[in-house]
């Protein structure tokens, strides 16, 4: 292998620099040639391609976002959209890529590699967390931080009026956001997809907790929880409840997507970016690299998007216990 391409596609997740990075001081390391394709694959439709170096990574690894910029492409999904890219992999001369992305990126690059028979291997980094073969997702220990320092601050307020508030997280199917920062945040309540109660739970929960005269309260739910949109919720609880809760509604949105990666993140990033240098080096391809039980793990991109990670009933537990 002497030319490798990196992307990053789809939501944007902070950590993704350090990959970057890893990437393409791995690549300098082993003499390989790094080529930074921009904008996911809109850019590698696009011909926005730039042959990089080690310089050209220096003072990101603490930068939120992505130096290459990101997209969700609907063109590449079609026939002319993977024949222009092949078009221009061929033109560059590269002999494989590294995909840095979630979901979406991986269906794309299984089908596009498939298609061509071209090397790719892919890094998980998504917020969500929400991708098989790897405890965490570069992005999601930071969103965390995010989330929590958020809830916080608004556990402050809510204390001081004696406030009811549904706060929203990201994650779209998935609820790893929501119960992590619900556990960390100290919230009362967690709602996620995974493990729907119906409104009727929390409506019991709010009943004990009315009698008790506990009216503050934090109920972290998952933008895919199945009951309805936060302000569904608060509608259905001020139905339910009158005045006995004063409710407020907060959706923390893309501030979750931003920031400065953690410590944590930027270490996933930077052995998750030398580990999928090395797997092109030894031959692998169509896998994603990831890390499992503190393992180095290989799992092929067919079972990374089709297999959903399971949220961990010891979490769903914990945090039953200790919202009591
Ligand atoms: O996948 C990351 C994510 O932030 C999800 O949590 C959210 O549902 C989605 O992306 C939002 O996408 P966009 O930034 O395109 O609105």
């Amino acid at each position: 292998i002497k030319r490798i391409g990196v992307l990053t596609s789809g939501g944007d997740a902070p950590g993704m620099n350090a990959a970057i990075r890893a990437v393409v001081r791995s690549c300098v390391y082993y003499g390989i040639e790094p080529f930074g394709i921009y904008r996911g694959y809109e850019g590698l439709i696009e011909n926005d391609v730039e042959q990089m170096n080690a310089g050209s990574v220096k003072h990101i690894i603490h930068q939120g976002g992505t130096i290459l910029k990101s997209a969700r492409s609907p063109q590449f999904k079609t026939k002319e959209g993977m024949a222009q890219a092949w078009e221009n992999i061929q033109e560059h001369e590269l002999d494989a890529l590294v995909v840095i992305g979630g979901d979406g990126t991986f269906k794309g690059a299984m089908e596009f590699g498939n298609k061509y028979d071209f090397p790719i291997v892919g890094i998980p980094g998504t917020i969500d967390n929400d991708i098989y073969g790897t405890d965490f997702a570069i992005g999601f220990d930071t969103a965390l931080n995010t989330v929590v320092e958020a809830v916080d601050k608004i556990r402050d307020t809510a204390t001081s009026h004696n406030r009811l508030f549904f706060i929203e997280v990201m994650g779209r199917d998935a609820g790893f956001i929501a119960m992590y920062s619900g556990i960390g945040g100290g919230a009362e309540e967690v709602l996620i997809p995974e493990k729907d109660r119906g409104i009727e739970q929390l409506f019991e929960s709010l009943e004990r907790t009315s009698k008790r005269n506990k009216s503050s309260r934090l109920v972290i739910v998952a933008e895919g929880d199945k009951n309805g949109s936060v302000y569904d919720l608060e509608e259905q609880v001020k139905e339910q409840f009158g005045d006995r809760y004063e409710t407020k509604v907060t959706i923390l949105g893309h501030v979750q997507r931003g920031g400065r990666p953690s410590c944590g993140d930027r270490v996933l990033a930077s052995r998750l970016g030398v580990l999928s240098v090395e797997a092109l080096r030894d031959g692998k391809r169509d896998i994603m690299v990831g890390i499992r039980n503190r393992k180095v793990e290989y799992t092929e991109l067919d079972h990374a998007t089709k297999r959903n990670p399971k949220m961990d009933k010891e979490l769903v537990r914990v945090a039953d216990i200790i919202s009591i």
